[in-house]
């Protein structure tokens, strides 16, 4: 078993960093000997390959099978407002002096083709915000990811803040990806003549109404499943894992020769129909396609040697997901236009419905809607692991109420935790639509990568002689394109989402400060 490597004694005793509570920072050592309390510890059992198995599993869910289509379409509203606005297209235009007359207001304009340049630009956003993670995680093998590396670098108050951000990434995208999970499902199953009845199969609530369906039997069930996995334990989850990411690679390499056979290059023209524009607001939306390799870091606890093995499980999935997602967008978009992928099912399940329509075989289509699934049970299964895992670090800490942190005795698995996020997740799954369920974990996602960027700064400044396994190039150059990079990702979302994102994070302060505030060990007693 690895040691974390330390460069003074451990203490117990609280250390203040700062007069003011809000920034008050905690000590990386601490950190470490609390993470080795025996009570509270976690099992080592997590090499480089089940780290990379780990991060393509989160990474790789329904984003790809999901959103290429819609990215590369566009969307278009009746009526315009405000709120669908992007950011960006509002800033850019107030600095042209032109106020909000010129601002794009019916919707997105479409990526096309072009969406796999999306993917690529929004690769290298993630590439320098990994190098950031990896430096961090390297550094702090702790769990709780962004949460514990912002405690440990700027403050208590921006802990709690990252902590309460990933809530939404991990809830949220993983709601998306159950709800995704159970319309492939049903399509696939009718597919097999078993039509499964919609009112237990469909969601409850879309588009601000009641369907008149009760629940989504199939979001809920599969959460549920992989919750009773995740108590069990993490050794055999992560074989699942394992075998659960081989099979969806190769079902999206049998895409791209199925697939590629069937494309007809005059459909990359127009390639990029709206531009630099359409890229980046398509690069926006995909970005939930990359969510997940940051979760690799949540498992820091639970690395053999997470000095070494953690960078490379980020980089590997990153560089590994890369390479498909581009092929993916490439082959779909030529197989049919953009256009096709606006609405129905051509935009709920763009890759089965292009198979189905171009007359691929039948046991082709099922191969790789089955290999889909899979993808999706691999990512929820991380997401669930990481969210579970986030709570229990903000437990340990006093943030979060003492249940959290609880340790199963036999399993040696936080099984409170484990057991709560199945339900915050697995009962909306039930009730809501996609909608814009994605957007709101971009945003969340996206503003915890620019903390942790700030956080790598910092650290070096005020840490310097730390030891780092591994460094990330030309700080602090690399960590402030990534802020730049992310950033610039956050403003090609829509005004709503913005405002969404501010009220979850109003919430979350109004907690801190009547409950979370008093319980902290830098709160005066
Ligand atoms: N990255 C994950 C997906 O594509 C969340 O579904």
């Amino acid at each position: 078993m690895s040691q974390p490597t330390t460069t003074e004694p451990p203490s117990k005793d609280v250390v203040r960093t700062s007069e003011n509570q809000l920034f008050c920072c905690k000590s990386i050592d601490k950190l470490i000997s609390e993470a080795e309390d025996p009570e509270r510890k976690l099992k080592k059992t997590l090499g480089p390959w089940s780290l990379t198995a780990l991060g393509i599993g989160a990474i790789i869910g329904s984003g790809i099978f999901v959103l290429t289509g819609t990215a590369a379409a566009g969307e278009y509203f009746q009526a315009p407002s405000i709120l669908h606005a992007q950011v960006l297209d509002i800033i850019v235009n107030f600095l042209r002096g032109g106020g909000t007359a010129q601002v794009l207001m019916h919707g997105r304009p479409p990526a096309g083709p072009s969406i796999a340049i999306s993917f690529f630009l929004v690769a290298i956003a993630c590439s320098f915000a990994g190098l950031c993670y990896a430096e961090l995680a390297s550094m702090i093998p702790i769990a709780g990811s962004a949460y514990t590396y912002s405690y440990a670098t700027l403050g208590e108050i921006f802990a709690w803040i990252i902590g309460w951000d990933l809530i939404l990434e991990y809830v949220v995208s993983n709601v998306v990806v159950a709800i995704g999970f159970s319309a492939y499902t049903k399509a696939q199953l009718s597919s097999f003549g078993l039509n499964l009845p919609d009112r237990w199969s469909t969601p409850v609530w879309e588009s601000g109404h009641w369907t008149g369906a009760y629940f989504n039997v199939p979001a809920f069930l599969i959460i549920f499943i992989l919750t009773v996995l995740l108590v069990r334990g993490i050794k055999e989850s992560a074989e699942a894992n394992n075998v659960m990411v081989l099979i969806k690679i190769s079902a999206i390499l049998i895409f791209l020769v199925v697939g590629g056979a069937l494309v007809h290059p005059g459909n990359w023209k127009p390639f990029a129909p709206s531009g630099f524009g359409g890229v980046v607001t398509g690069g926006a939306i995909v970005f939930f396609t990359y969510i997940g390799f940051d979760s690799v870091s949540t498992a820091a606890e639970e690395a053999r040697n997470p000095q070494r093995d953690l960078p490379i499980g980020i980089i590997a999935s990153l560089i590994v997901c890369t390479l498909l997602y581009v092929g993916v967008s490439i082959v779909l978009l030529g197989m049919m236009r953009y256009t096709t992928f606006i609405s129905g099912d051509a935009a709920q399940a763009p890759v089965a419905y292009a198979l189905k329509a171009l007359g691929a075989s039948r046991w082709s289509q099922s191969i790789i809607v089955i290999g889909a699934l899979t993808g999706m049970i691999s990512s929820l299964l991380v997401f669930q692991y990481g969210q579970a895992r986030i709570w229990y670090a903000m437990s340990r800490d006093r943030l979060f109420p003492k249940m959290f942190s609880a340790v199963h005795k036999k399993f040696q698995t936080p099984h409170i935790s484990t057991w709560i996020a199945g339900f915050v997740v697995g009962i909306p799954s039930g009730i809501f639509a996609i909608s814009d369920a994605a957007d709101l974990s971009n945003i969340g996602t996206l503003f915890a990568f620019v903390l942790v960027s700030l956080g790598v700064i910092i650290l070096r400044r005020t840490q310097p002689d730390r030891p780092r396994v591994f460094k990330v190039p030309l700080v602090p150059w690399f960590p402030l394109i990534s802020i730049v990079l992310c950033g610039g990702l956050m403003t090609g979302l829509t005004v709503i989402t913005w405002v969404r994102f501010v009220v979850w994070l109003v919430l979350g302060l109004l907690i801190y400060i009547f409950y979370s505030r008093h319980r902290s060990e830098f709160a005066r007693k």
